[in-house]
Order: structure tokens, then C-alpha cells, then sequence
């Protein structure tokens, strides 16, 4: 999108928000910007909706379409510029340090809450710094996503004669080209770009490892970007993208999630809130589909922590501070934690709750996750995930984004070109 077209998106989307309507016994409203707007994922944000409201207090919806939420970014920037701030809005890893350093965010709305229910003990440190600014909780953290995962249809790999779900690149090649020979689509693929880069990292990780994913998506470090393992990464990201779904461009992630499900395609590489489609879809992990981690990558864990940050408001906002602490209470609440990550496709973000997984009935996909998250967590195979925000500023991270899109959309495009103007873009953004 050229920039004035994002402009007129921005504009005709902030004229939509819906109006609060407060009831004249409410405790106050709170306005939450978010990007869950996916069947499955409205299912697990009306579980948060329902409770604030269930306390006595109004929700007032700030929804905004777009998968990966670089839209919802925009409309929140242009509502920070122009001093109309939601209460709260979902912010991830290093940009809620950047929000915070505008002074845009309350640093002292969830001192008590965060106090009185015991933050610092529920969480693990790595994940209360990213919510933390000098000190203070600016954000409260909703869920972890893994993002390194592989979604398989195994009646639709029955039928193309593929008995065993890929645990390398060749393997993954060879199904491909069975679903290929059957008829069906081999990779149900949105071509944008937060998707094709959840792809590309995806690849990265399994060729490098979770060491060489550091160094070069994390670190940014040139040599890593621009060596002989950048490009057999985007030389195998090439191949890869042969089996995307041809009718796959600028299509939505939950769209293509939908063609695994319904038998078109055999696989889709995506985080596991493409899990939330499959439930609402009343499919059962383990019977109706298959979660592994995307071959080669089955030591590591590429993660995404959603966070919602809360701003500072003017005097005649709609959003009060004791709904913003409602929130934020309610949010890391035991209940709330289990049937949200249920709904979403997510595990808990608490530590207490990551130790016990089945106490809690989540299933056989959120179990695997729980597990190599502690696991990984100890090994260095816990990486953040560039593609969801989570590594490195959006600069940066929409450098990626330009470089890998159009290196997928080329044909013509030289992987070891590529690898230097991945450096030369990053170095530019950094
Ligand atoms: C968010 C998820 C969301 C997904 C698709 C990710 O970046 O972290 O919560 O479900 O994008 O929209």
C-alpha cells in the first residue's frame, strides 16, 4: 500500500470505531485497540469482553482488521498524534519500550494491581522486562504464541499417499510434491508481508538453528545477514515458496487456514493462533489436525507475547483508570488465562500454569508448546519472533518484511543479492 492509500485506510477505519455506550451503572469504560478479529480469535477476545463487563464495567471495542496488526499500528499512531489515545491496545516486545519513551503510557495505572497480584512472582523475568519501562508495568501480557509450527490436514495427507508428517526441508519438499500430484494445494500461503515473513523466519531457524536465527534476526549481526547460511536460508525459502497456494496473494492468513480445514490444502506454516481457527471449527488436535514444528525446528521455539499497553488518557476520555486496572486484573486472572489461551490457540503467559498444563485441559498442540517453552527456555531455543514483533523495532522488522516479499514475489531474485540488501535495509532501518 503507497502511503497516501494507507493514509485513507487509516482515516476511514478511525471514523468506524464504534461509539461507547456507557450504562448509566457502570464503574467506567475502557477502549481496547486490537487486531483479534479472526472467527477464532473474536471467540477468545469475548472471553475478556465478558468479564470486564461481568466486574461492572463497559468495554468499548477498538478492533481493526489485519492479521500481524500492522494496520492496527497505524490507526494507533494516528490516534496518539492526534492526542486521542485508546485506554489500552495491544503492543508487543521492544515497541512498548518505544511507546513508553514518548510518554505516552500510564506508568502509574497498574503499580497497585501488579502488587497486590503478585506480577513479578506470576511471570518470568524475560517477559516482565518487555511489559516493564524503568521499573514500572506500562502493559500487562495476555498469552505466549509459538510461531514455529507446521498445521497438517492428515485425512488430506492420507489421500495423497504421505505417511509421516515432515521432520526436515526434504521431507517437506517430497510431501509437497505428493499433495502437488494429488490435486490439492501443498502450502495454504496469504502473501503478505507479516506472512511471508513468519515463513522466511521459520526457514532461517531451521537452517541455521536457534544460535544462527540470534545472530542474524535478533542481533542483526552483517556477517550472519550476509553469509553462505542467509543464503541457503533464502535459497530454500525459494523452494519453499513453490508450494504456496497460487490464488494465495494478499489473501488473509485465517482465509488460508480455512483450506487446510476444509481439505484444499495439506499444510500451513503459521503460529498457533491459526489453532483458534481450527477450534471454532470444532476440530480436535492430534485427531482432525496436526501441530509440529516446522521441520528442522523442533529444538526451538520462536516466541510472541501479546500485551496490552496501557495509555495515559486526557481528562474527558472515555476511559477510566479503575477499568484499565479491571483489565489488567482480570487478564492475568487463573480462569481468564486458561479459556482465553484455550479459545486463542495460546498457552498461558503465567509460570505456575505453564508447570501444570493438564490440570487445565488444554490439548495435545498447547501441552507440546508449554512443554518446550520451560525447555527451550533453558537450552537458548527460545528465540523472539521477528516476524510478530517481538525482536527487533518496527523499522527493522518492516525492512525484513519489504526485502522478503519482494524477494518472494521476483523471480528473478538472486539469493545472494538478497542477503546484502537485507543487511543494507536493516543497516539503513537500524
Ligand atoms: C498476534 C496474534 C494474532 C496474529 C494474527 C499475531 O501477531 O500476536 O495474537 O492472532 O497476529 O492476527
Amino acid at each position: 500500500m503507497n502511503s497516501i492509500s494507507r493514509l485513507a485506510a487509516v482515516i476511514s477505519l478511525a471514523s468506524l470505531f464504534p461509539l461507547s455506550v456507557q450504562a448509566a451503572d457502570s464503574k467506567g469504560t475502557v477502549e481496547v485497540v486490537h487486531w483479534w478479529t479472526s472467527g477464532g480469535e473474536k471467540a477468545a477476545v469475548d472471553v475478556l469482553k465478558a468479564q470486564v463487563e461481568k466486574d461492572g464495567f463497559t468495554w468499548k471495542d477498538g478492533a481493526v482488521a489485519g492479521g500481524g496488526g500492522s494496520t492496527a499500528m497505524t490507526v494507533l499512531k494516528s490516534r496518539a498524534v492526534s492526542g486521542n489515545p485508546p485506554g489500552a491496545a495491544q503492543i508487543k516486545g521492544p515497541d512498548i519500550q518505544e511507546w513508553a519513551s514518548t510518554g505516552l503510557l500510564n506508568t502509574d495505572v497498574l503499580k497497585q494491581v501488579s502488587k497486590d497480584e503478585k506480577w513479578d512472582i506470576l511471570l518470568d523475568k524475560k517477559v516482565s522486562d518487555t511489559v516493564k519501562y524503568k521499573g514500572d508495568y506500562v502493559a500487562v501480557p495476555v498469552n505466549i504464541h509459538r510461531v514455529n509450527w507446521l498445521w497438517i490436514n492428515p485425512e488430506v495427507f492420507k489421500k495423497a499417499g504421505i505417511t509421516k508428517n515432515p521432520t526436515t526441508l526434504e521431507e517437506f519438499y517430497a510431501a509437497g510434491d505428493k499433495l502437488k500430484a494429488a490435486g490439492f494445494i501443498p502450502l495454504a500461503h496469504g502473501g503478505q508481508p507479516w506472512q511471508d515473513s513468519t515463513v522466511f523466519e521459520a526457514v532461517v531457524l531451521s537452517v541455521m538453528g536457534a544460535d544462527g536465527y540470534k545472530k542474524a534476526l535478533v542481533d542483526l549481526d552483517e556477517k550472519t545477514l550476509t553469509g553462505p547460511q542467509m543464503v541457503k536460508s533464502l535459497t530454500e525459502l525459494k523452494k519453499v515458496a513453490t508450494y504456496m497456494d497460487a490464488d494465495g496473494k494478499g489473501q488473509d492468513w485465517n482465509l488460508e487456514a480455512a483450506k487446510v480445514i476444509n481439505g484444499k490444502a495439506g499444510m500451513q506454516i503459521m503460529g498457533d493462533w491459526a489453532k483458534s481457527e481450527w477450534t471454532a471449527a470444532n476440530k480436535v488436535a492430534g485427531k482432525d489436525y496436526e501441530c509440529v514444528a516446522f521441520p528442522g525446528t523442533d529444538k526451538a521455539f520462536t516466541y510472541n507475547i501479546d500485551s496490552l499497553a496501557m495509555f495515559k488518557q486526557t481528562k474527558d476520555a472515555d476511559t477510566t483508570a479503575a477499568a484499565q486496572q479491571d483489565l489488567a486484573k482480570v487478564t492475568l486472572s487463573e480462569n481468564f488465562q486458561k479459556v482465553f489461551s484455550i479459545n486463542k490457540g495460546s498457552i498461558p503467559v503465567r509460570i505456575d500454569m505453564l508447570n501444570k498444563m493438564d490440570s487445565y485441559g488444554f490439548d495435545s498442540c498447547a501441552q507440546t508448546a508449554a512443554k518446550d517453552f520451560l525447555a527451550d527456555a533453558k537450552t537458548g531455543g527460545l528465540q523472539p519472533s521477528m516476524a510478530h514483533n517481538m525482536a527487533t523495532s518496527l523499522a527493522v522488522q518492516g525492512a525484513f518484511f519489504d526485502v522478503v516479499t519482494n524477494y518472494i514475489n521476483d523471480p528473478k531474485a538472486d539469493p545472494e543479492k538478497t542477503a546484502k540488501q537485507l543487511w543494507a535495509s536493516v543497516k539503513a532501518a537500524k
